[in-house]
């Protein structure tokens, strides 16, 4: 079920710059495998985290992971390492929002950072109750925001295709 939250300023469509979040966390071996690097899964709850972030900042609102996006782990990441995690909503369509998150390792000494992995997230309002609600349009302003905001819309034509493939595919086996 979806509940309108069609009360004022809830619906205003927002820029993209209200819902860019920034997490920083500096590994510990807790979190690495025997070699010394930062395990997948922990960075995948970390994007997940800093998602939610933008997410929530958008729609002001709680919301729910409905997918994450293949990742690739582009670098390994090292005990010490300090990991900043940047996000933003690219776009925001009826209940749900596309939210982008870059990580990168910061070599504090050096002044250099280097992107380690990217992922799309998307993740879907709902009040206090688990029910759904509509949330905000988004207004990219950047020449950036403008491409990553079109591009969300192709990307959310692919999942639902995937989707539909994989329900097809159920019904057959
Ligand atoms: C995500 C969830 C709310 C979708 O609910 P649903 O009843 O299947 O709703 P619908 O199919 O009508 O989709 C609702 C919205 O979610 C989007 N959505 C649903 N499944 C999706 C998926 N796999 N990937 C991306 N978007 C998805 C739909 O496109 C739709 O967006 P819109 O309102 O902007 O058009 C529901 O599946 C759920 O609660 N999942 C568990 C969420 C959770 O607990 N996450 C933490 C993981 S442990």
């Amino acid at each position: 079920m979806t509940t309108n939250r069609n009360d004022g300023h809830h619906l205003e469509p927002r820029p993209v710059r209200e819902s860019q979040s920034q997490m920083a966390e500096v590994v510990l071996p807790n979190d690495a495998n025997p070699l010394g690097n930062l395990l997948g899964g922990k960075l995948m709850h970390m994007i997940d985290i800093a998602g939610a972030l933008a997410a929530h900042r958008h729609s002001r609102s709680y919301v729910v992971t409905a997918s994450m996006d293949h990742i690739d782990f582009l670098l390994p990441v090292h005990i010490g390492d300090l990991l900043i995690l940047k996000s933003s909503v690219n776009r925001a369509f009826n209940t749900s929002m596309e939210v982008g998150v870059k990580c990168w390792v910061e070599n504090y000494i050096a002044g250099t950072t280097r992107h380690v992995a990217s992922a799309y997230l998307t993740f879907v309002a709902v009040d206090q109750h688990g029910r759904r609600h509509t949330v905000p349009a988004v207004i990219p302003e950047t020449d950036e925001e403008k491409e990553r905001y079109e591009d969300a819309e192709r990307r959310r034509e692919a999942r639902k295709k995937e989707t539909e493939r994989k329900g097809a595919a159920k019904q057959i086996g």
